[in-house]
């Protein structure tokens, strides 16, 4: 293997969701809240989004000749069951389509159960927070299994970051269903956690060797100031000791609830968020995970507010000078290596997938510097012994950002959303050249 060569078979892929791209996901609670002003950045809606529901063969051409072979995609559950206990066949038949079509262009599928959005009947009963949601799930998880029968995928994913979940609506309240609650949070947790562990059960008796993870969103967090732009201090931990011990502490009770208590639950089966005021053992819940997924955007840097020690869980501006993302998030690679480094350690041996990781920015080379900047960190990674096998850039095509609406651009294809037309960034090449070597140029 030369230095920049990653592993034989390493999968190379790019990460979507449904309510993001499929179109007129009309029966979920994301379509509901969109149609409300002033949830979502200048009135924008999801709408058409990229009409992936009737384009999807024609944009895995495109991947193809990307040279993927690996796709991650979710399954939109209201599609599925739009009303309780009534199934769409057309809807599981044109997402076994999905899975064929992958299969015979070559690209590894990665299914995606769950990712942020909830079938519009769940509403009623407060969503995750009700203990009747995750026998709900296993039923549409079973549904699903059920259909795809034999030719069910080999890599399943429950949840997409069951945390963002949890922090966006339950904690910070800026997502649907806007609560700041920890009481609700803590029983989110604990129903998300259900629900992971019954789907695991659902696909492995079905398929024991599918393989069954989740995407975990992690950043490291440092104590205010933290390393400076340009340091090169890339453990992070001396600089970061420059931070007051409020300001350390305040770092690692963030690390503690949002990096790793999931993945910590289905290790030890100990389901513990002291901020949350949660701490139960589930023995049912160990060893419900074949490998980890990790979504990797940027760090938090923490400084403890003394006034409103809430906000303090919210990572501070980044500093001057260094260089931001369109959504404000500041550009730190080192901080996949990090992640990696700290996940090989707690969960090893299971391998480890780099699930999302990507940029909006309208500078494309800066997505290209972006890119290679990453890889490097994960190859790093890869030589100092972790098991990685594989890389999602987050997104194939331009689509719609949740609260951010259509403003954010992250895909390696260009969408023009009047026409639908698709158009391959330069970055775009630049990762199928990747994909095609197995290596960094
Ligand atoms: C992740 C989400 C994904 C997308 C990217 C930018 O947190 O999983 O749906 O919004 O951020």
């Amino acid at each position: 293997m030369s230095p920049k060569t990653f592993p034989a078979g390493f999968l190379w892929g790019t990460a979507t969701s449904s309510h993001q791209i499929e179109g007129n996901n009309s029966n979920n609670d994301w379509w509901d809240w969109e149609q409300q002003p002033g949830n979502i950045k200048n009135g924008d809606r999801s709408g058409a989004a990229c009409d992936a529901w009737n384009r999807y063969a024609s944009d895995f051409d495109l991947l193809r000749e990307m040279n993927q072979n690996a796709y991650r995609f979710s399954i939109e559950w209201s599609r599925v069951e739009p009303e309780e206990g009534k199934f769409d066949r057309a809807a599981l038949d044109r997402y076994l389509d999905m899975v064929r079509q992958l299969r015979q262009r070559g690209i590894e599928p990665f299914v995606t159960l769950h990712h942020f959005t909830n079938p519009r009947w769940l509403a009623g009963r407060g969503y995750w927070v009700h203990d009747e949601t995750p026998p709900a799930f296993e039923r549409y998880v079973k549904a699903v299994v059920d259909h795809f029968g034999d030719e069910g995928p080999r890599f399943w994913m429950t949840f997409n970051e069951p945390m963002v979940l949890i922090t966006q609506g339950y904690v910070l309240g800026v997502w649907l269903p806007k609560r700041r609650d920890f009481g609700q949070a803590g029983r989110v947790f604990l129903n998300l956690l259900e629900a992971h562990k019954r789907a695991y059960k659902v696909i492995k008796a079905r398929h024991p060797q599918a393989q069954v993870g989740l995407a975990n969103n992690m950043s490291p967090f440092q104590a205010y100031p933290g390393p400076g732009p340009g340091t090169g201090v890339e453990g992070g931990q001396r600089e970061a000791d420059r931070g007051s011990w409020l300001n350390r502490f305040a770092a690692g009770l963030v690390s503690s609830t949002f990096n790793w208590p999931f993945l910590e639950a289905l290790r030890t089966g100990q389901a513990r968020i002291v901020a949350f005021g949660v701490n139960r053992h589930d023995p049912e819940l160990k060893g419900t995970q074949d490998w980890v997924g990790l979504n990797y955007y940027t760090r938090g840097v923490i400084r403890f507010n003394p006034l409103h020690p809430v906000l303090s869980l919210v990572p501070q501006p980044p500093a001057p000078g260094v260089e931001t993302t369109s959504m404000g998030n500041e550009v730190y690679p080192p901080g996949i290596y990090q992640c990696l480094m700290g996940l090989w350690e707690k969960f090893r041996p299971l391998p480890i997938y780099v699930t999302e990781n990507g940029v909006s920015i309208p500078d494309d080379r800066r997505r290209e510097a972006y890119i290679l900047s990453h890889l490097a960190q994960v190859q790093r990674a890869i030589d100092a012994g972790v098991d990685i096998r594989g890389y999602f850039y987050w997104t194939s095509t331009d689509n719609f950002e949740w609260a951010e609406g259509f403003q954010q651009r992250f895909g390696l294809i260009e969408v023009d959303f009047a026409t639908q037309a698709r158009t391959v960034r330069p970055s775009g090449r630049l990762y199928a050249r990747i994909a095609e070597e197995n290596a960094l140029p």
